[in-house]
Formats: structure tokens, C-alpha cells, sequence
């Protein structure tokens, strides 16, 4: 046999065992590629007399065609052979249970839901949401509001400081969100009617405080807002809220800087048998601090007190969450726990609307 024979033979057998299509590229690089012995070849036919050239020329190139259809049609088997296996190795067995998607597992922890509760029953009233940022500054949370220096209510606050900047003002985390009152009347006219849900930080800690709570705040200011305004508004947020036909409520006087007068507001329940029960009983539960908005308030806003009035008041949210959801311990709120929270939680489509009910 010449070589080229040999060649051809032994190119061939390694074209039939190439087991994969990375096997067979490396048998088509050793023969046809740069350096490939059939382009060895071809690259003597320089050197041959003329005669010789014409009939080595047509060989070579004949054995280059028939190796080059070789590999295509071994190519074409690889191909459907790796596919045939691709398939057979991702089968779905659709007799396996189907994992639940996020809709069906995710969970709406209570807070945000109370918070989507209290943005749907305001929005009804005509109320606006306002936020403003968990660092402040002393002159918002404390200082406009008519706390003044070295008022005592200050030390009441357990505030959060941050180290003084070089002009000696310091930055502290909001103790409540009250500095929201500030910001909506410096930036906006009168009528105002915002909530204003979000954090509020205390260094505290025990079964009914934690360092990082929320609150809502309401503000209304108007021209001839008053008392019986608010009365109202808290009442009907009190019946939609705890999703009963009537409340009690009792308004007792009180003292906060940034209200005259100013009252806490106790709504009546009922706590036989270790639940709270609202709409009926003969206890009282405190939910919040109100009041008319202190005039110096108004002015330290940029508004003329003898023209505009209002009113405000503060809840905590993680109080009236527990108080609605029957939760007793406020702390497992933030311990992120995911078993709590796929009980206590809500079903993220569930959204909270006052016609669609609000947690059912
Ligand atoms: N900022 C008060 C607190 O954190 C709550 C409060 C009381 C807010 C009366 C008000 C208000 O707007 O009128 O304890």
C-alpha cells in the first residue's frame, strides 16, 4: 500500500472511533488543519516535476474529499447521538410534587401589612402619605417642635446621638415621627392632611420596646380644622381599622411640647381570657398621643398661627399591629424568623382595601 493508502485507512478507522464531536474536531485539525498530515502533504506536491504533481495533486485531493465527507457524516451521527442522550438525561418526571412559587410561600410580615392597612383607610379620607429620612436633626425632631433647650421632655426620648460634626451640631435618629410635621409644613400650604408611617428609634428594650419601632403620624392644618375634626377621624380610623361597628373611645388630658391641648386617647375592650376584644368590655387600652398643634409649632413652620390651626396625632404601629394580630411578645417582630412569619404573616395578593377587607 503507498502512504497515501496507509493515510487514508488509518484517518478513516480514527474517523469511526471518534466517540464524541471534540474527538472527531481533534481527528479533522490532525489531518486537515495547518499542520495536519493530508496538508503535509499537499504541501509537497511544490517539489514535484510537473508530470508527478498532476497525478499526486489528484490523489492527494481525492483522499482529502473523501476524508472530509467522512467526518461530516460521522459529524451528523455525533450530533444526533449527543442529542438523544441530552434528552433521554433531562426527562421530567411530572409525577414530582410542584415546589410552590414565591406568590404561593412569600409572606407580607404583619408591620408592612398594618402599614398598607393604615395607607388604604387614610388614603379613603383624603389623606396624603408623607415620609421623611430615620436621621435627623436635633432642630426637627426636637427643637421646632417646641421642645426647648434643656426641656426635660428631651431626656424622656432616650435619644440615639450621633458623634457632634465639627460645627457641633449633632445628628441623632429620629425619636419619633413627629420631625415629619416639620418637613411637610416648611415644604408645603396649607391644607395639609398627611400620615406619616415609618421608624423611630429609642434606646430601649423589653417585651413592649425595641431600639427600632414604628409609628404613624397625622397631621391635619387648615383654616378652621378643630377638635371635633379629629375626634372624628380617629374614631372612624378606629372602627375601619380594627374592623368593628363601634368604638369607645375616651380622651384623656396630657402633655406633649408640640400639642395644646393635648390628650392620649384610650379606646374600650374587652380582656377576659387573655385576648383583647374591642367594640365591647369595660376596659380601657391606651392607642395614642393627639392634640392641636402648639401655635409655636405653626410659626417655627413658616405658617402664621393666627390663620391656620390643626391638629396631630401618634401611634405606634408595632402596638395596634400586636393589639389587632394577637401578638404578645413585640420582639419577635424583628427576630426574622421564618416559621413566625409564615403564621403571622399575609399572602402577598392579599392586599389590604377598605372594599375588599382589609385583612381577611
Ligand atoms: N410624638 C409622640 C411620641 O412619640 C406621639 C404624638 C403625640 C404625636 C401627640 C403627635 C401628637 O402628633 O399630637 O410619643
Amino acid at each position: 500500500m503507498t502512504d497515501l493508502a496507509t493515510l487514508e485507512t488509518d484517518l478513516t478507522a480514527q474517523i469511526a472511533a471518534a466517540a464524541d464531536e471534540a474527538a472527531l474536531e481533534a481527528v479533522r485539525v490532525a489531518a486537515l488543519g495547518k499542520k495536519g498530515s493530508l496538508s503535509a502533504l499537499l504541501a509537497t506536491l511544490g517539489q514535484m516535476a510537473p508530470e508527478e504533481r498532476k497525478t499526486a495533486g489528484a490523489a492527494i485531493n481525492q483522499v482529502k474529499d473523501r476524508v472530509t465527507e467522512a467526518l461530516g457524516q460521522r459529524r451528523e451521527v455525533l450530533k444526533s447521538a449527543a442529542l438523544d442522550a441530552r434528552l433521554a438525561a433531562e426527562t421530567v418526571d411530572v409525577t414530582l410534587p410542584v415546589r410552590e412559587s414565591p406568590t404561593e410561600t412569600g409572606r407580607i410580615h404583619p408591620i408592612s401589612q398594618v402599614m398598607d392597612e393604615l395607607t388604604a383607610i387614610f388614603a379613603d379620607m383624603g389623606f396624603a402619605i408623607a415620609e421623611g429620612p430615620d436621621i435627623e436633626t436635633d432642630d426637627y425632631n426636637f427643637t421646632k417642635l417646641n421642645f426647648p433647650e434643656g426641656h426635660p421632655a428631651r431626656e424622656m426620648h432616650d435619644t440615639f446621638f450621633f458623634n457632634p460634626k465639627p460645627n457641633g451640631e449633632r445628628m441623632l435618629l429620629r425619636t419619633h415621627t413627629s420631625p415629619v410635621q416639620v418637613r411637610t409644613m416648611l415644604s408645603n400650604k396649607p391644607p395639609i392632611r398627611v400620615i406619616c408611617p415609618g421608624r423611630t428609634y429609642r434606646c430601649d428594650s423589653d417585651q413592649t420596646h425595641t431600639p427600632m419601632f414604628h409609628q404613624v403620624e397625622g397631621l391635619v392644618i387648615d383654616k378652621g380644622s378643630h377638635i371635633g375634626h379629629l375626634k372624628w377621624i380617629l374614631e372612624e380610623f378606629c372602627k375601619a381599622f380594627f374592623e368593628v361597628d363601634s368604638v369607645k373611645m375616651r380622651f384623656r388630658p396630657s402633655f406633649f411640647p408640640f400639642t395644646e391641648p393635648s390628650m392620649e386617647v384610650d379606646i374600650q375592650c374587652n380582656r377576659q381570657g387573655g385576648e383583647v376584644r374591642f367594640g365591647e368590655g369595660e376596659d380601657w387600652l391606651e392607642i395614642l398621643g393627639c392634640g392641636m398643634v402648639h401655635p409655636n409649632v405653626i410659626r417655627n413652620c413658616g405658617l402664621d398661627p393666627d390663620i391656620y390651626q390643626g391638629f396631630a396625632w401618634g401611634m405606634g404601629i408595632d402596638r395596634i399591629a400586636m393589639l389587632k394580630y394577637g401578638i404578645n411578645d413585640l420582639r419577635q417582630f424583628f427576630e426574622a424568623d421564618v416559621r413566625w412569619l409564615s403564621h403571622y404573616g399575609f399572602r402577598p395578593l392579599d392586599l389590604p382595601s377598605l372594599a375588599g377587607g382589609l385583612s381577611s
